[in-house]
Protein backbone atom coordinates (compact mmCIF):
# COMPACT_ATOMS: atom_id res chain seq x y z
CA UNK A 1 0.00 0.00 0.00
CA UNK A 2 1.06 3.40 -0.79
CA UNK A 3 1.85 5.93 2.15
CA UNK A 4 -0.98 8.03 0.49
CA UNK A 5 -3.32 5.07 1.00
CA UNK A 6 -2.09 4.38 4.47
CA UNK A 7 -2.75 7.64 5.55
CA UNK A 8 -5.82 7.93 4.56
CA UNK A 9 -6.68 4.41 6.22
CA UNK A 10 -5.70 5.71 8.99
CA UNK A 11 -7.61 8.97 8.80
CA UNK A 12 -10.72 6.92 8.22
CA UNK A 13 -9.81 4.92 11.64
CA UNK A 14 -9.28 7.92 13.22
CA UNK A 15 -12.41 9.57 12.00
CA UNK A 16 -14.38 6.10 13.27
CA UNK A 17 -12.05 6.90 16.72
CA UNK A 18 -13.41 10.55 17.43
CA UNK A 19 -17.46 9.66 16.09
CA UNK A 20 -17.20 6.43 18.96
CA UNK A 21 -15.98 8.57 21.48
CA UNK A 22 -18.32 10.95 20.86
CA UNK A 23 -21.06 8.29 21.07
CA UNK A 24 -19.64 6.52 24.16
CA UNK A 25 -20.48 9.83 26.10
CA UNK A 26 -24.33 8.82 25.97
CA UNK A 27 -25.68 5.52 27.49
CA UNK A 28 -28.02 4.70 24.74
CA UNK A 29 -25.40 5.41 21.96
CA UNK A 30 -23.07 3.76 23.92
CA UNK A 31 -22.76 0.31 22.17
CA UNK A 32 -23.20 1.99 18.59
CA UNK A 33 -19.77 4.00 19.73
CA UNK A 34 -17.88 0.74 20.78
CA UNK A 35 -18.75 -0.54 17.22
CA UNK A 36 -17.11 2.65 15.64
CA UNK A 37 -14.10 2.46 18.07
CA UNK A 38 -14.04 -1.48 17.72
CA UNK A 39 -14.12 -0.79 13.71
CA UNK A 40 -11.81 2.06 13.17
CA UNK A 41 -9.30 -0.61 15.34
CA UNK A 42 -9.89 -3.14 12.77
CA UNK A 43 -9.05 -0.61 10.08
CA UNK A 44 -5.95 0.55 12.01
CA UNK A 45 -4.84 -3.12 12.20
CA UNK A 46 -4.79 -3.87 8.54
CA UNK A 47 -3.90 -0.66 7.48
CA UNK A 48 -0.83 -1.01 9.94
CA UNK A 49 -0.12 -4.92 8.07
CA UNK A 50 0.76 -3.54 4.57
CA UNK A 51 3.47 -1.36 6.11
CA UNK A 52 6.26 -2.02 3.40
CA UNK A 53 9.14 -2.23 6.25
CA UNK A 54 7.59 -5.44 7.53
CA UNK A 55 10.31 -7.92 6.77
CA UNK A 56 7.88 -11.11 8.27
CA UNK A 57 4.49 -11.82 9.57
CA UNK A 58 5.48 -15.22 11.50
CA UNK A 59 6.09 -13.20 15.15
CA UNK A 60 3.06 -10.74 13.97
CA UNK A 61 0.87 -13.75 13.80
CA UNK A 62 2.12 -15.48 16.92
CA UNK A 63 1.50 -12.62 18.51
CA UNK A 64 -1.94 -11.71 17.66
CA UNK A 65 -2.88 -15.65 18.59
CA UNK A 66 -1.66 -15.42 21.61
CA UNK A 67 -2.84 -12.19 22.28
CA UNK A 68 -6.26 -12.84 21.28
CA UNK A 69 -6.14 -16.09 23.01
CA UNK A 70 -5.35 -14.22 26.30
CA UNK A 71 -8.36 -11.57 25.79
CA UNK A 72 -10.83 -14.05 24.63
CA UNK A 73 -10.00 -16.16 27.78
CA UNK A 74 -10.34 -13.47 29.81
CA UNK A 75 -13.50 -11.53 28.64
CA UNK A 76 -14.94 -14.73 29.00
CA UNK A 77 -13.46 -15.68 32.91
CA UNK A 78 -13.81 -12.34 34.54
CA UNK A 79 -15.94 -11.55 36.82
CA UNK A 80 -17.79 -8.44 36.66
CA UNK A 81 -17.22 -7.48 39.99
CA UNK A 82 -13.33 -7.78 38.29
CA UNK A 83 -13.77 -5.46 35.75
CA UNK A 84 -11.86 -2.60 37.50
CA UNK A 85 -8.85 -4.11 38.30
CA UNK A 86 -8.83 -5.46 34.88
CA UNK A 87 -9.28 -2.49 33.18
CA UNK A 88 -6.18 -1.16 36.14
CA UNK A 89 -4.04 -3.84 34.22
CA UNK A 90 -5.12 -3.08 30.77
CA UNK A 91 -3.55 0.59 31.31
CA UNK A 92 -0.79 -1.04 32.53
CA UNK A 93 -0.10 -2.90 29.79
CA UNK A 94 -0.58 0.13 27.13
CA UNK A 95 2.13 1.87 28.96
CA UNK A 96 4.23 -1.07 28.92
CA UNK A 97 3.70 -1.88 25.32
CA UNK A 98 4.86 1.73 24.50
CA UNK A 99 7.79 1.33 26.30
CA UNK A 100 8.74 -1.49 24.76
CA UNK A 101 8.20 -0.18 21.01
CA UNK A 102 10.07 3.23 22.19
CA UNK A 103 12.87 1.37 23.85
CA UNK A 104 13.10 -1.28 20.64
CA UNK A 105 13.46 1.49 17.91
CA UNK A 106 15.74 3.54 20.17
CA UNK A 107 18.07 0.95 20.81
CA UNK A 108 17.73 -0.17 17.01
CA UNK A 109 18.72 3.44 15.56
CA UNK A 110 21.42 3.15 18.50
CA UNK A 111 22.85 -0.04 17.19
CA UNK A 112 22.80 1.14 13.79
CA UNK A 113 24.56 4.03 14.56
CA UNK A 114 21.50 6.20 13.08
CA UNK A 115 20.65 9.12 14.06
CA UNK A 116 18.97 9.13 17.23
CA UNK A 117 18.81 12.83 17.99
CA UNK A 118 15.41 13.16 16.09
CA UNK A 119 14.19 10.07 18.58
CA UNK A 120 15.79 10.65 21.63
CA UNK A 121 13.16 13.27 23.19
CA UNK A 122 9.94 11.08 22.31
CA UNK A 123 11.28 7.90 23.07
CA UNK A 124 13.05 9.38 27.08
CA UNK A 125 8.68 10.58 27.01
CA UNK A 126 7.53 6.76 26.02
CA UNK A 127 9.72 4.96 28.16
CA UNK A 128 9.37 7.07 31.42
CA UNK A 129 5.46 7.43 31.51
CA UNK A 130 4.95 4.27 29.65
CA UNK A 131 7.44 2.75 33.41
CA UNK A 132 5.30 4.90 35.74
CA UNK A 133 2.28 3.48 34.01
CA UNK A 134 2.73 0.38 34.35
CA UNK A 135 4.15 -0.60 37.69
CA UNK A 136 1.88 2.17 39.28
CA UNK A 137 -1.08 0.29 37.44
CA UNK A 138 0.23 -3.14 38.82
CA UNK A 139 -0.47 -0.99 42.53
CA UNK A 140 -3.64 -0.10 41.36
CA UNK A 141 -4.45 -3.36 40.51
CA UNK A 142 -2.93 -4.90 44.01
CA UNK A 143 -5.32 -2.03 45.58
CA UNK A 144 -8.66 -2.50 43.76
CA UNK A 145 -8.17 -5.82 44.58
CA UNK A 146 -7.44 -5.69 48.17
CA UNK A 147 -4.58 -7.31 48.19
CA UNK A 148 -3.12 -4.74 49.10
CA UNK A 149 -3.27 -2.18 51.68
CA UNK A 150 -0.07 -1.12 52.58
CA UNK A 151 1.01 2.49 51.87
CA UNK A 152 4.22 2.85 51.84
CA UNK A 153 6.72 4.59 54.42
CA UNK A 154 7.30 8.00 56.10
CA UNK A 155 9.16 10.14 53.57
CA UNK A 156 8.08 8.05 50.30
CA UNK A 157 6.89 11.59 48.76
CA UNK A 158 10.40 13.04 49.02
CA UNK A 159 11.96 9.64 47.09
CA UNK A 160 9.15 10.31 44.42
CA UNK A 161 10.20 13.91 44.22
CA UNK A 162 14.28 12.47 43.84
CA UNK A 163 13.16 9.56 41.59
CA UNK A 164 11.27 12.70 39.64
CA UNK A 165 14.60 14.56 39.22
CA UNK A 166 16.33 11.51 38.36
CA UNK A 167 14.09 10.98 35.74
CA UNK A 168 14.48 14.58 34.45
CA UNK A 169 18.25 14.02 34.44
CA UNK A 170 18.40 11.03 32.33
CA UNK A 171 16.04 12.23 30.05
CA UNK A 172 18.44 15.19 29.35
CA UNK A 173 21.18 12.53 28.82
CA UNK A 174 19.22 10.64 26.56
CA UNK A 175 19.07 13.59 24.59
CA UNK A 176 22.68 15.03 24.94
CA UNK A 177 24.56 12.08 24.70
CA UNK A 178 21.99 10.29 22.04
CA UNK A 179 24.57 7.49 21.46
CA UNK A 180 24.17 5.89 24.44
CA UNK A 181 21.06 3.49 25.01
CA UNK A 182 22.54 2.86 28.81
CA UNK A 183 20.46 6.27 29.64
CA UNK A 184 17.37 4.33 28.35
CA UNK A 185 17.25 1.73 30.62
CA UNK A 186 18.19 3.98 33.48
CA UNK A 187 15.34 5.52 32.51
CA UNK A 188 13.18 2.60 32.06
CA UNK A 189 14.31 1.61 35.32
CA UNK A 190 13.64 5.09 37.43
CA UNK A 191 10.01 5.18 35.76
CA UNK A 192 9.04 1.74 37.23
CA UNK A 193 10.53 2.46 40.76
CA UNK A 194 8.49 6.32 40.05
CA UNK A 195 5.33 4.19 39.73
CA UNK A 196 5.41 2.45 42.46
CA UNK A 197 6.31 4.98 45.15
CA UNK A 198 3.72 7.81 43.50
CA UNK A 199 0.70 5.18 43.63
CA UNK A 200 1.93 3.22 47.01
CA UNK A 201 0.02 5.71 49.06
CA UNK A 202 -3.03 6.87 47.59
CA UNK A 203 -5.19 4.58 48.56
CA UNK A 204 -8.92 5.22 50.15
CA UNK A 205 -10.99 7.82 48.68
CA UNK A 206 -8.73 8.44 46.06
CA UNK A 207 -8.23 5.68 44.22
CA UNK A 208 -10.85 6.57 41.22
CA UNK A 209 -8.46 9.76 40.50
CA UNK A 210 -5.68 7.43 40.30
CA UNK A 211 -7.46 5.04 38.23
CA UNK A 212 -8.41 7.96 35.66
CA UNK A 213 -4.97 9.34 35.75
CA UNK A 214 -3.13 5.90 35.07
CA UNK A 215 -5.67 5.44 32.00
CA UNK A 216 -4.55 8.99 30.82
CA UNK A 217 -0.89 8.19 31.24
CA UNK A 218 -1.21 5.12 29.26
CA UNK A 219 -2.58 7.71 26.59
CA UNK A 220 0.26 9.68 26.50
CA UNK A 221 2.92 7.01 26.87
CA UNK A 222 1.17 5.69 23.27
CA UNK A 223 1.47 9.43 21.93
CA UNK A 224 4.84 9.35 22.82
CA UNK A 225 6.02 6.37 20.97
CA UNK A 226 3.81 6.94 18.05
CA UNK A 227 6.14 9.94 17.59
CA UNK A 228 9.07 7.47 18.00
CA UNK A 229 7.79 5.14 15.26
CA UNK A 230 6.54 8.29 13.26
CA UNK A 231 2.63 7.00 13.54
CA UNK A 232 0.13 9.35 13.08
CA UNK A 233 -2.58 7.48 14.19
CA UNK A 234 -0.81 6.10 17.29
CA UNK A 235 -0.66 9.84 18.18
CA UNK A 236 -3.58 10.60 17.61
CA UNK A 237 -5.55 7.76 19.68
CA UNK A 238 -2.90 8.03 22.08
CA UNK A 239 -4.13 11.75 22.34
CA UNK A 240 -7.79 10.74 22.60
CA UNK A 241 -7.05 8.18 25.54
CA UNK A 242 -4.73 11.11 27.49
CA UNK A 243 -7.50 13.96 27.08
CA UNK A 244 -10.49 12.01 27.55
CA UNK A 245 -8.27 10.43 30.58
CA UNK A 246 -7.41 13.47 31.79
CA UNK A 247 -11.02 14.95 31.89
CA UNK A 248 -12.30 12.09 34.07
CA UNK A 249 -9.03 12.29 36.14
CA UNK A 250 -10.54 16.14 36.54
CA UNK A 251 -13.80 14.63 36.88
CA UNK A 252 -13.09 12.34 39.81
CA UNK A 253 -10.99 15.38 41.45
CA UNK A 254 -14.41 17.21 41.69
CA UNK A 255 -15.82 14.56 43.30
CA UNK A 256 -13.42 13.55 45.98
CA UNK A 257 -13.51 17.66 46.28
CA UNK A 258 -9.48 17.25 45.96
CA UNK A 259 -7.17 18.22 43.81
CA UNK A 260 -5.35 16.40 41.49
CA UNK A 261 -1.66 17.64 43.70
CA UNK A 262 -3.14 16.50 46.81
CA UNK A 263 -3.80 13.16 45.61
CA UNK A 264 -0.25 12.74 44.52
CA UNK A 265 1.35 14.47 47.27
CA UNK A 266 -0.51 14.57 50.30
CA UNK A 267 -2.68 11.67 50.39
CA UNK A 268 -6.00 11.37 52.19
CA UNK A 269 -5.37 9.50 55.49
CA UNK A 270 -5.79 5.59 55.41
CA UNK A 271 -6.59 5.20 59.06
CA UNK A 272 -9.86 4.01 60.47
CA UNK A 273 -10.68 8.36 61.11
CA UNK A 274 -10.77 7.36 64.89
CA UNK A 275 -14.53 6.50 64.82
CA UNK A 276 -14.66 3.67 67.47
CA UNK A 277 -16.98 0.49 65.77
CA UNK A 278 -18.71 -0.39 69.11
CA UNK A 279 -19.14 3.74 70.68
CA UNK A 280 -20.38 4.38 67.07
CA UNK A 281 -23.33 1.05 66.74
CA UNK A 282 -23.57 -0.70 70.08
CA UNK A 283 -27.11 -0.50 71.20
CA UNK A 284 -28.68 1.63 68.44
CA UNK A 285 -28.33 -0.56 64.75
CA UNK A 286 -32.19 -1.70 64.20
CA UNK A 287 -32.82 -4.01 61.98
CA UNK A 288 -35.56 -4.96 59.92
CA UNK A 289 -37.16 -7.62 57.46
CA UNK A 290 -38.51 -7.27 53.64
CA UNK A 291 -41.99 -7.59 54.69
CA UNK A 292 -41.63 -4.57 56.57
CA UNK A 293 -39.81 -3.06 54.24
CA UNK A 294 -42.54 -3.60 51.11
CA UNK A 295 -45.03 -1.88 54.19
CA UNK A 296 -42.57 0.88 54.22
CA UNK A 297 -42.89 1.40 50.32
CA UNK A 298 -46.17 0.65 50.02
CA UNK A 299 -47.24 4.03 51.80
CA UNK A 300 -44.44 5.91 49.78
CA UNK A 301 -45.08 8.71 47.30
CA UNK A 302 -41.28 9.07 46.80
CA UNK A 303 -38.24 6.16 46.73
CA UNK A 304 -34.80 6.55 45.88
CA UNK A 305 -32.56 3.83 45.45
CA UNK A 306 -28.80 4.49 45.65
CA UNK A 307 -26.61 1.81 44.69
CA UNK A 308 -22.91 0.44 45.71
CA UNK A 309 -20.24 -1.70 44.92
CA UNK A 310 -22.50 -4.15 46.92
CA UNK A 311 -24.73 -3.73 44.26
CA UNK A 312 -22.30 -5.31 41.66
CA UNK A 313 -21.04 -8.28 44.02
CA UNK A 314 -24.83 -9.40 44.68
CA UNK A 315 -25.58 -8.82 40.61
CA UNK A 316 -28.65 -7.35 42.22
CA UNK A 317 -29.70 -5.03 38.95
CA UNK A 318 -32.17 -6.99 37.43
CA UNK A 319 -33.97 -7.30 40.81
CA UNK A 320 -33.58 -3.57 41.48
CA UNK A 321 -34.92 -2.88 38.39
CA UNK A 322 -38.04 -5.55 38.89
CA UNK A 323 -38.59 -3.69 42.47
CA UNK A 324 -38.69 -0.06 40.39
CA UNK A 325 -41.24 -1.63 38.10
CA UNK A 326 -43.20 -3.02 40.41
CA UNK A 327 -43.38 0.65 42.26
CA UNK A 328 -43.88 2.66 39.72
CA UNK A 329 -46.97 0.24 38.72
CA UNK A 330 -48.10 1.40 42.34
CA UNK A 331 -47.95 5.04 41.36
CA UNK A 332 -44.44 5.41 43.36
CA UNK A 333 -42.02 7.94 42.03
CA UNK A 334 -38.50 5.79 41.61
CA UNK A 335 -35.42 7.58 41.20
CA UNK A 336 -31.87 6.47 41.79
CA UNK A 337 -29.06 8.14 43.43
CA UNK A 338 -25.77 7.81 41.62
CA UNK A 339 -22.29 8.91 43.08
CA UNK A 340 -19.22 9.39 40.77
CA UNK A 341 -17.32 7.28 42.80
CA UNK A 342 -19.41 4.39 43.75
CA UNK A 343 -18.46 1.00 42.70
CA UNK A 344 -14.96 0.52 41.73
CA UNK A 345 -14.60 2.24 38.26
CA UNK A 346 -16.25 5.19 36.86
CA UNK A 347 -19.18 5.03 35.79
CA UNK A 348 -19.88 1.78 37.14
CA UNK A 349 -23.43 1.83 39.21
CA UNK A 350 -24.36 3.47 35.27
CA UNK A 351 -23.31 0.76 33.44
CA UNK A 352 -25.17 -1.99 35.98
CA UNK A 353 -28.41 -0.17 35.48
CA UNK A 354 -27.78 0.26 31.92
CA UNK A 355 -27.34 -3.66 31.26
CA UNK A 356 -30.70 -4.08 33.51
CA UNK A 357 -32.36 -1.40 30.93
CA UNK A 358 -33.18 0.86 33.57
CA UNK A 359 -34.17 4.10 32.12
CA UNK A 360 -31.13 6.92 32.06
CA UNK A 361 -33.76 9.45 32.96
CA UNK A 362 -34.36 7.76 36.21
CA UNK A 363 -30.22 7.98 37.07
CA UNK A 364 -30.32 11.17 39.06
CA UNK A 365 -26.51 12.62 39.51
CA UNK A 366 -25.33 13.53 43.27
CA UNK A 367 -25.34 17.19 42.98
CA UNK A 368 -28.91 16.97 41.38
CA UNK A 369 -30.42 14.33 43.97
CA UNK A 370 -29.06 15.76 47.10
CA UNK A 371 -31.29 18.76 47.58
CA UNK A 372 -33.93 16.52 46.99
CA UNK A 373 -33.60 13.89 49.81
CA UNK A 374 -35.76 15.84 52.57
CA UNK A 375 -38.70 15.07 50.36
CA UNK A 376 -38.40 11.78 49.77
CA UNK A 377 -39.97 8.97 51.54
CA UNK A 378 -37.78 6.47 51.71
CA UNK A 379 -34.56 5.71 50.21
CA UNK A 380 -33.08 2.17 49.76
CA UNK A 381 -28.97 2.05 50.32
CA UNK A 382 -28.35 -1.47 48.30
CA UNK A 383 -24.58 -2.35 49.11
CA UNK A 384 -23.38 1.12 48.98
CA UNK A 385 -21.29 2.12 52.44
CA UNK A 386 -18.37 4.79 51.56
CA UNK A 387 -20.83 7.27 49.12
CA UNK A 388 -23.28 7.48 52.04
CA UNK A 389 -21.18 7.63 55.17
CA UNK A 390 -21.93 10.89 57.03
CA UNK A 391 -18.36 11.14 58.82
CA UNK A 392 -16.85 12.80 55.40
CA UNK A 393 -19.19 15.99 56.76
CA UNK A 394 -17.94 15.53 60.26
CA UNK A 395 -14.62 14.49 60.70
CA UNK A 396 -11.86 15.88 59.33
CA UNK A 397 -9.13 13.04 59.99
CA UNK A 398 -11.36 10.65 57.90
CA UNK A 399 -10.16 8.73 55.01
CA UNK A 400 -13.03 10.29 53.31
CA UNK A 401 -13.21 14.13 54.90
CA UNK A 402 -14.19 16.41 52.72
CA UNK A 403 -15.49 14.00 49.96
CA UNK A 404 -19.15 14.80 48.93
CA UNK A 405 -21.62 12.27 49.90
CA UNK A 406 -25.12 11.37 48.76
CA UNK A 407 -27.11 12.98 51.70
CA UNK A 408 -29.27 9.94 52.48
CA UNK A 409 -29.38 10.82 55.71
CA UNK A 410 -32.04 13.43 54.89
CA UNK A 411 -34.61 11.50 53.79
CA UNK A 412 -37.94 9.71 56.06
CA UNK A 413 -36.51 7.16 56.40
CA UNK A 414 -33.62 5.22 55.16
CA UNK A 415 -33.31 1.09 54.60
CA UNK A 416 -29.74 -0.26 54.17
CA UNK A 417 -29.25 -3.91 52.20
CA UNK A 418 -25.91 -5.34 53.02
CA UNK A 419 -24.76 -8.58 54.61
CA UNK A 420 -23.45 -6.81 58.13
CA UNK A 421 -22.02 -3.83 59.71
CA UNK A 422 -18.99 -4.30 58.07
CA UNK A 423 -17.09 -1.59 56.37
CA UNK A 424 -16.48 -0.10 52.65
CA UNK A 425 -13.21 0.62 51.03
CA UNK A 426 -11.98 2.83 52.73
CA UNK A 427 -12.73 0.79 55.81
CA UNK A 428 -14.10 2.70 58.06
CA UNK A 429 -17.41 2.56 60.02
CA UNK A 430 -20.30 4.49 59.02
CA UNK A 431 -22.83 6.33 61.66
CA UNK A 432 -25.69 6.29 59.14
CA UNK A 433 -26.45 2.10 60.46
CA UNK A 434 -27.13 3.51 63.61
CA UNK A 435 -29.35 6.89 62.55
CA UNK A 436 -32.06 7.15 64.30
CA UNK A 437 -33.96 7.10 60.65
CA UNK A 438 -32.22 4.07 59.36
CA UNK A 439 -33.21 0.37 59.50
CA UNK A 440 -30.98 -2.36 58.28
CA UNK A 441 -31.99 -5.22 56.52
CA UNK A 442 -29.15 -8.19 56.56
CA UNK A 443 -28.68 -9.83 53.87
CA UNK A 444 -27.61 -10.57 49.96
CA UNK A 445 -28.53 -7.46 48.00
CA UNK A 446 -29.98 -9.38 45.09
CA UNK A 447 -32.24 -12.11 47.37
CA UNK A 448 -33.26 -9.07 49.57
CA UNK A 449 -34.48 -7.14 47.01
CA UNK A 450 -36.31 -10.06 45.41
CA UNK A 451 -38.02 -10.96 48.56
CA UNK A 452 -38.76 -7.31 49.04
CA UNK A 453 -40.57 -7.22 45.67
CA UNK A 454 -42.71 -10.17 46.90
CA UNK A 455 -43.79 -9.20 49.64
CA UNK A 456 -44.91 -5.65 47.54
CA UNK A 457 -46.97 -8.20 45.43
CA UNK A 458 -48.84 -9.92 48.20
CA UNK A 459 -49.65 -6.75 49.94
P1 LIG B 1 -18.15 0.49 49.49
O1 LIG B 1 -17.96 1.61 50.40
O2 LIG B 1 -16.95 -0.27 49.05
O3 LIG B 1 -19.18 -0.50 50.21
C1 LIG B 1 -19.70 -1.60 49.55
C2 LIG B 1 -20.59 -2.34 50.53
O4 LIG B 1 -21.24 -3.37 49.80
C3 LIG B 1 -19.82 -3.03 51.64
O5 LIG B 1 -19.93 -2.33 52.85
C4 LIG B 1 -20.43 -4.45 51.71
O6 LIG B 1 -20.96 -4.69 53.01
C5 LIG B 1 -21.59 -4.38 50.70
N1 LIG B 1 -21.74 -5.63 49.97
C6 LIG B 1 -20.78 -6.42 49.44
N2 LIG B 1 -21.34 -7.49 48.89
C7 LIG B 1 -22.67 -7.38 49.04
C8 LIG B 1 -23.78 -8.20 48.66
N3 LIG B 1 -23.62 -9.38 48.03
N4 LIG B 1 -25.02 -7.77 48.98
C9 LIG B 1 -25.19 -6.60 49.65
N5 LIG B 1 -24.18 -5.80 50.03
C10 LIG B 1 -22.93 -6.20 49.72
O7 LIG B 1 -18.93 0.92 48.17
P2 LIG B 1 -19.44 2.34 47.67
O8 LIG B 1 -20.33 2.96 48.67
O9 LIG B 1 -19.93 2.09 46.30
O10 LIG B 1 -18.14 3.22 47.64
C11 LIG B 1 -17.11 3.03 46.70
C12 LIG B 1 -15.76 3.09 47.38
O11 LIG B 1 -14.77 2.53 46.51
C13 LIG B 1 -15.33 4.50 47.69
O12 LIG B 1 -14.56 4.53 48.86
C14 LIG B 1 -14.47 4.84 46.49
O13 LIG B 1 -13.52 5.87 46.73
C15 LIG B 1 -13.77 3.51 46.27
N6 LIG B 1 -13.28 3.33 44.90
C16 LIG B 1 -14.04 3.73 43.85
C17 LIG B 1 -13.51 3.63 42.59
C18 LIG B 1 -14.33 4.17 41.45
S1 LIG B 1 -13.56 4.79 40.19
N7 LIG B 1 -15.64 4.16 41.51
C19 LIG B 1 -12.25 3.05 42.37
C20 LIG B 1 -11.54 2.59 43.47
C21 LIG B 1 -12.07 2.73 44.75
P3 LIG B 1 -21.18 -6.20 53.54
O14 LIG B 1 -19.87 -6.90 53.38
O15 LIG B 1 -21.60 -6.01 54.95
O16 LIG B 1 -22.25 -6.80 52.71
Amino acid sequence: MTNDWAALGYLAAAILFILGLKRLSRPRTAVRGNQYGAAGMLVAVLVTLTDNSIIGFGWIIGGVILGAAVGVLLALRVQMTAMPELVALFNGFGGGASVLVAAASYTQAVDLAGDTSRLSSSAALASLIGAVTFTGSLVAFAKLREALRWSGFRGITVLSALGAVAAVVLGVLMVVDAQNALWLWLLVGVGAVLGLLVVLPIGGADMPVVIALLNSLSGMAAVAAGFVLDNSLLIIAGSLVGASGLILTQIMCVAMNRTLLAVMFSPAPTGTGGNDVDDIYAGKVRSTSPDDVAMLLESAERVAIVPGYGLAVAQAQHAVRDLMRRLQDRGVEVVFGIHPVAGRMPGHMNVLLAEAEVAYERLVEMDDINPTFEQTDVTIVIGANDVVNPVARTDPSSPIAGMPILDVDKSDVVVVIKRSLSPGFAKIANPLFAADNALMLFGDGREAVVEITKSLQSL
